[in-house]
C-alpha cells in the first residue's frame, strides 16, 4: 500500500488523524504504520452493533442441578465415551488482554499459587487431566492467542511441558486485532507510529480457527463438539463428561453452562430466549426492568447467568462459519498520545474496544441446553486483582475445594 492509498482508506472512514505523525517517524516507522493501516480492518467502525430493543426477550427454564443429578450416571457413560472417541474438542479462549489484572503477561500465567508457584494455566491443565485420566484419552486441544500474547503463552506453555498434556493434541491459533477509537470515535495512537489495536473479541474463535488452517483436523478425526471455556475462571470444569453427556442423549446442538447469578447486578451474561431462540444477553445490555423482574414465586425471572463454558455442534458451526455477528463496544482503559503528543497512561477506562462475542453464537445455533452447575464447585473469576472475582476470592474458592495452592 502507497501512503496515498493509506490516506484514502483512512478519509474513508474519518480516520486521517493517524498519520499526524507520518513525517516525524523513520522510514522503517514509516513503513510499518502503512502496513498497519493496510492490515487493520476499519469496518468494525461502521459495523451493526448489538441492540435488544426491537427483541423480545422472554425467560427460560435450565436443567436445574437436581434434574442433571438424576440421570449423571448415564449421561457421564455417554460424554466419556465421546471424549475416548475423540468426539469432543477443547478450545481455550486466551486471546484477551487482561486488562483489568494489569499483568503484561498472558492472563493464563498468572501466580495464584499461596505458598508454591501455581499459574492459571496450571490450574486448569490440572482440571483437565482429571478427565483425560478418566476417559483414558486426549481430547485435540485448541487454545486461540493474539498477536500480543501468543508467543509468551505458547513459550510458556512449552516450558512447562503442557502440564503433561500429550504435546501433540494441542494447535494454537491466533485470531485477530481490531482499532480502538475514543469517545468521539476517533482511533487512538498509542504511540507515534503505532495504531492502538485490541483483539476483536471471543466471537471470532471458529473463523480464525478455520482461517488457520485447522478445519481439516475436525473433519478427518470425526470431532462433533467443541467445549470452549475462558482462561480466567480458575475452577472451570473442562470436558466436563456429564455436560457432553446431557447435551448429546437430549440432542441439543449446543449446550451452556450456567450459574444462579448471587444478585441481580453481577456482571454475567443471561441466558434467556430472544425472540423465542435460546440466546445470551449481555449483563450490561439488559434492561433494569428485566434486570429485576420477578415471577409469581418471587424468584429474578432472568437470574442464570452463563460461565463462559459451552459446547457447540460442529455440523451447525460450519453453518455459521461466514455469519456476521453484532459488535460490542466495551468501555476500557488505553494508553494514547494526547494533543500534546504525550503518552497518557489510563486509570480509568477513556475508549471503546470493539469485540464480537462467542454468546451471540447460542442464538445462532438453533437450540441450547442451559445446564445448572454449582457456582462454589465450578466459578471462580479471575477479573481483578482484589475484591469481587479478584485473585483473592478465587483463591478462597481453590482452598474450599481442597486444592492446594
Ligand atoms: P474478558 O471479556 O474478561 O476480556 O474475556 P479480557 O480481555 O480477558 O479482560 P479485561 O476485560 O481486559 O480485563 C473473557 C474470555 O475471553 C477471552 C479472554 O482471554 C477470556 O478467556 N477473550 C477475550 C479472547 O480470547 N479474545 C478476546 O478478544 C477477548
Amino acid at each position: 500500500m502507497t501512503f496515498e492509498e493509506a490516506k484514502a482508506k483512512l478519509a474513508k472512514y474519518n480516520q486521517e488523524q493517524l498519520l499526524k505523525y507520518y513525517d516525524q517517524l523513520s522510514d522503517e516507522g514509516k513503513a510499518d504504520l502503512i502496513a498497519q493501516i493496510e492490515q487493520t480492518d476499519f469496518s468494525v467502525l461502521t459495523a451493526k452493533t448489538f441492540e435488544n430493543e426491537d427483541n423480545k426477550i422472554t425467560p427460560i427454564k435450565a436443567l436445574t442441578v437436581a434434574e442433571i443429578e438424576k440421570e449423571a450416571e448415564e449421561d457421564k457413560k455417554v460424554g466419556l465415551e465421546y471424549i475416548r472417541q475423540g468426539k469432543v474438542a477443547i478450545l481455550l479462549l486466551a486471546g484477551g488482554m487482561g486488562t483489568r489484572l494489569g499483568s503484561d503477561n498472558p492472563k493464563g500465567m498468572y501466580n495464584i499459587g499461596e505458598t508454591k508457584e501455581l499459574s492459571i494455566f496450571e490450574c486448569q491443565f490440572q482440571n483437565i487431566m482429571k478427565v483425560v485420566n478418566e476417559a483414558g484419552a486426549y481430547p485435540y486441544f485448541f487454545i486461540m492467542t493474539s498477536p500480543k500474547n501468543d508467543a509468551k503463552t505458547r513459550a510458556y506453555l512449552k516450558e512447562k511441558n503442557y502440564f503433561g498434556y500429550d504435546a501433540n493434541k494441542i494447535k494454537f491459533f491466533i485470531q485477530s486485532m481490531a482499532p480502538i477509537v475514543d469517545m468521539n470515535g476517533k482511533v487512538l495512537l498509542e504511540d507515534k507510529g503505532q495504531i492502538a489495536l485490541s483483539p476483536n473479541g471471543n466471537g471470532g474463535w471458529f473463523s480464525s480457527l478455520a482461517n488457520a488452517g485447522l478445519l481439516p483436523i475436525v473433519e478427518e478425526t470425526g470431532i462433533e463438539y467443541f467445549n470452549i471455556y475462558a482462561v480466567d475462571n480458575v475452577l472451570q470444569s473442562i470436558a466436563d463428561p456429564i455436560f457432553v453427556g446431557a447435551t448429546v442423549r437430549r440432542g441439543y446442538p449446543c449446550g451452556a453452562k450456567v450459574i444462579k447469578k448471587a444478585y441481580p447486578e453481577e456482571g454475567l451474561g443471561v441466558m434467556c430466549y430472544l425472540n423465542n431462540q435460546p440466546a445470551v444477553v449481555e449483563y450490561y445490555e439488559l434492561s433494569d426492568e428485566l434486570r429485576y423482574a420477578k415471577g409469581e414465586d418471587g424468584e429474578y425471572l432472568y437470574y442464570y447467568g452463563v460461565i463462559l463454558n459451552y459446547l457447540f455442534g460442529v455440523k451447525e458451526l460450519m453453518t455459521i462459519l461466514d455469519a456476521d455477528f453484532p459488535m460490542h463496544k466495551a468501555f476500557k482503559k488505553c494508553a494514547y498520545i494526547n494533543e500534546n503528543d504525550e503518552i497518557v497512561k489510563q486509570t480509568e477506562p477513556n475508549a471503546y474496544k470493539f469485540e464480537t462475542l462467542a454468546t451471540d453464537m447460542v442464538k445462532l445455533m438453533n437450540n441450547c441446553l442451559p445446564f445448572e452447575v454449582t457456582r462454589e464447585k465450578e466459578f471462580a473469576p479471575v477479573k481483578n486483582l482484589t475484591g469481587k472475582d479478584s485473585v483473592d476470592s478465587a483463591r478462597e474458592l481453590l482452598k474450599l475445594n481442597g486444592r492446594e495452592i
